[in-house]
């Protein structure tokens, strides 16, 4: 979500004659865009800010420090306690009016050299009581985004918000309540990016797996939505992120056994191993019925590749729920799993009912254990892909590339399960979908040589 917003932004920027920049030094006006699922990305924000202001007081520049995102909706006044020089706040549904804040900061500086703060926060619960609605303008945002034909992986938004509360999340708090998009204009954005050539589109939506919406009479849920979007487009790769599991039916898994560019890729957090955690969390669903979707899900699309989301260190959580989740990692074989240490996030239910019980000590033996199973876990599935060949598509440049051959490089990909691959090649194949011949594997990463044998 923050990816993609952060796009808009830059889109909307360009159209108001700003230039991206790598350098802050350079910078007129820097935007941090910020996070708020856990504290740590606060606290990096905070410093990241404060490294801004540092260039400001001895290079002028830039002129103007914006935050964006969650944070900027969770806490305003925290932030301006915190780092008081911050001259724009603006949350995740104002994006669309953040040049304009912009300029007029830039405007009334130039006035009075004063710093005025200018925000643009909504109270989610005002819409969320019927009192006020969210603004058009942003879905028109959405609508009307450049379409770049450099861009070969597009993000398209298909729901906003989440009306799921679970107990530890402060999502429903600062992105508002879930709206689905209407399907035509998913289907016209598809379409729109669908001539550039783009080899890769991904669905997005906190809980895609209850997108609804009712068109001419017809109720459009995601299984549709993927029927439609497919027919609309001849984009080679498909993807839906992220999956609630306990709205989730069946019809997912036909769509993409029937839908060749649909890809059998799957993030489905589970969160917790143990159900008595799981109804703490305000999590609508039990391990069997978790693990009986992804039995059905992987009788119905063979190879169906999963990745997960576990949080350790919930209030209450002890040795045996911990060994509940390690069991439930043993059962479903992710392909990959984000495992995260219990952050209380004001506001949420589970800061106002739970005492943060588990020690920093305890969480971290519990995620380094966590992390270790996985890893052999990926290690052994990929293991069984060595000699195989696969179709990747090509990010670019591996941050660890070690060729120093001028047109032979070391690139990375993607297949269509989403396992990340490195192979050799020039540095023109980065959005080309190429095969290539697994040869070697670790955890993380699968390494493969071209099948062509042309490097
Ligand atoms: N503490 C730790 N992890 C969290 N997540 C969400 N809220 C918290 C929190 N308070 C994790 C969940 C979610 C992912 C995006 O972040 O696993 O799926
Ligand atoms: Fe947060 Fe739960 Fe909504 Fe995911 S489903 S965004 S974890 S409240």
């Amino acid at each position: 979500m923050n990816k993609l917003d952060s796009e808009l932004v830059a889109g909307l920027l360009a159209k108001s004659d700003y230039q991206p920049t790598s350098d802050p030094a350079e910078a007129q006006v820097a935007i941090l865009n910020t996070c708020s699922v856990r504290d740590h990305a606060e606290q990096k924000a905070l410093s990241r800010l404060g490294h801004f202001d540092h260039l400001r007081r001895t290079s002028g520049k830039p002129e103007i420090i914006a935050i964006m995102g969650c944070f900027a909706q969770r806490s305003p006044e925290y932030i301006l306690q915190r780092v008081p020089f911050v001259d724009v706040l603006c949350g995740p549904s104002q994006i669309h009016q953040l040049p304009e804040l912009i300029t007029t900061t830039r405007r009334d500086r130039e006035k009075s050299k004063k710093i005025h703060t200018k925000r643009a926060v909504t109270d989610f619960r005002q819409i969320r009581s019927g009192k006020a609605s969210p603004a058009d303008d942003l879905e028109n945002l959405d609508l009307c985004r450049p379409v770049e034909e450099t861009q070969f992986q597009r993000f398209v938004r298909v729901q906003r918000g989440c009306d799921k509360f679970c107990s530890y999340c402060v999502v429903p708090f600062v992105r508002g309540p879930e709206s689905s998009r209407p399907v035509d204009h998913i289907l016209e954005e598809v379409r729109r990016i669908d001539q550039t050539g783009c080899k890769e589109i991904t669905l997005i939506g906190q809980t895609i797996s209850s997108y609804r919406f009712v068109s001419d009479g017809q109720t459009v849920d995601l299984p549709e939505l993927l029927y439609r979007v497919h027919q609309a487009c001849s984009i080679p790769r498909i993807r839906f992120i992220t999956s609630y599991p306990a709205d989730f039916s069946l019809n997912i898994f036909k769509a993409i056994a029937e839908l060749r560019r649909i890809c059998p890729y799957l993030h489905l957090p589970a969160q917790h191993g143990s159900n008595r955690v799981l109804q703490l969390m305000n999590r609508k669903y039990a391990v069997e019925t978790y693990l009986e979707i992804l039995e059905q899900g992987r009788r119905i699309v063979p190879g169906l590749s999963v990745a997960g989301d576990f949080i350790v260190g919930f209030p209450t959580e002890t040795d045996q729920d911990h060994n509940h989740s390690i069991t439930l990692l043993e059962n479903v074989r992710y392909k990959n799993c984000f495992i995260f240490k219990y952050s209380v996030r004001p506001g949420t239910l589970a800061e106002k009912r739970f005492t943060d019980d588990v020690s920093d000590e305890i969480k971290s033996r519990r995620h380094r254990q966590m992390l270790e199973v996985q890893d052999r876990i990926s290690r052994e599935d990929n293991q069984s892909l060595v000699g195989k060949t696969v179709d990747v598509l090509v990010e670019g440049i591996s941050k660890k590339n070690r060729s120093n051959q001028e047109n032979v490089k070391q690139l990375v990909g993607r297949t269509v399960e989403d396992k990340i691959v490195i192979f050799e090649g020039p540095e023109t194949l980065k959005g080309e979908i190429e095969r290539v011949k697994i040869t070697a594997v670790s955890s993380l990463t699968l390494f493969a040589e071209r099948c062509n044998g042309r490097n």
